[in-house]
């Protein structure tokens, strides 16, 4: 069945977001799960992306990407009325959402858009939400409003210092850990070298962490093996058994490498989608 763009909007130079038909999946999902799409048809390239948010009287996905490579940048050279081929979700297991108290989530980049269904439903569960932003500048932060109506501090960083602090997100986390009161849970969600970082940071203070693997997926049905990631020295697939993972048993090297599998055949793909833009006279 395919899935009408019901709406599509950007929200800085590479990131879009779009409200999707796909009525039984904004029926069933929950914060933390993700649908794999594929565009044109079975043939197309499959690609996970967290439902954002969801409004299941309209029947309705959010979803929130980054243009990053040739499907995503497809994607977002879709419009409004125009159809997805295939949305197939919610898959992965949903956050584990509790009242732990004070909560730190740590969003980097695109992760702001996985982490915002997360900290919403943290908050509506009663925690006190500190939340602290990274981006590389000011014009690539999302999500700053959305996170401020539901949290208790908010923290921005930029690697530049053009907005907020200049900084990287571990700068603050190390300080809000070494606050008095010290957070009981964090989340981090962002690219897998800051995960890393941060998990560093937290395993010194022994918060537990959960953070949200970006893993390359193929069927994200747990058959393929294409996410399989290293967990307390044990192999676990992301897509059936996470995203979400404790941080600090995590081999992040390891993901950090099989995430470059493919480069070489992602610019190919790339280039010939470029051309194929230059055809059709989308030519940025
Ligand atoms: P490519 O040029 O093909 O790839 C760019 C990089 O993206 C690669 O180097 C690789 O690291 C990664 N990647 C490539 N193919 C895949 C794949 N099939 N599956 C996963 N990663 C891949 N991105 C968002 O912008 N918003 C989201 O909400 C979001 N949610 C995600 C949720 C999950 C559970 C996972 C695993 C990933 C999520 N991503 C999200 C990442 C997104 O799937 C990739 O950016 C996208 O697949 C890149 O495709 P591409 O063809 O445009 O780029
Ligand atoms: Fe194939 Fe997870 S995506 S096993
Ligand atoms: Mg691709």
């Amino acid at each position: 069945m395919p899935h009408k763009i019901v709406s599509k909007r950007q929200l800085s130079e590479d990131v879009f977001t779009a409200e999707i038909e796909a009525p039984l999946v904004a029926q069933a999902r929950k914060p933390g799960q993700f649908v794999i799409i594929s565009i044109n048809n079975e043939y197309s390239e499959r690609i996970p992306l967290t439902i954002a948010n969801a409004d299941p009287k309209r029947g309705t996905i959010c979803l929130i990407w980054q243009r990053a490579g040739k499907t995503t940048t497809e994607l977002a050279d879709m419009q409004q009325g125009d159809e997805i081929a295939n949305v197939t979700g919610p898959l992965g297991m949903p956050t584990h959402i509790d009242n732990f108290g004070t909560v730190v989530c740590v969003g980097g980049g695109i992760g702001n858009a996985p982490l915002l269904p997360i900290a919403k439903a943290l908050k509506k569960a009663g925690n006190k939400i500190i939340s602290i932003l990274g981006a590389k500048s000011k014009e690539l932060l999302i999500l700053e409003d959305d996170f401020s109506q539901i949290s208790d501090e908010l923290i921005i960083t930029t690697d530049d210092g053009s907005y907020g602090r200049k900084a990287l997100v571990t700068e603050p986390l190390k300080e809000v850990c070494l606050r008095s009161e010290k957070p009981d849970q964090i989340f981090v969600i962002g690219p897998a070298i800051m995960m890393k970082f941060c998990c560093e940071v937290t395993k010194q203070f022994s918060i537990p962490t959960q953070v949200s693997l970006n893993t390359i997926m193929v069927d994200g049905t747990g058959m393929c093996g294409g996410c399989r990631v290293e967990f307390d020295g044990r192999a676990k697939f992301v897509c059936v058994d996470g995203p979400e993972f404790d941080g600090h048993k995590v081999d992040f090297d390891l993901m950090m490498k099989r995430l470059n599998a493919y480069k070489e055949q992602e610019q190919q793909a790339r280039e010939q989608y470029k051309k194929h833009r230059c055809k059709i006279g989308r030519d940025k």
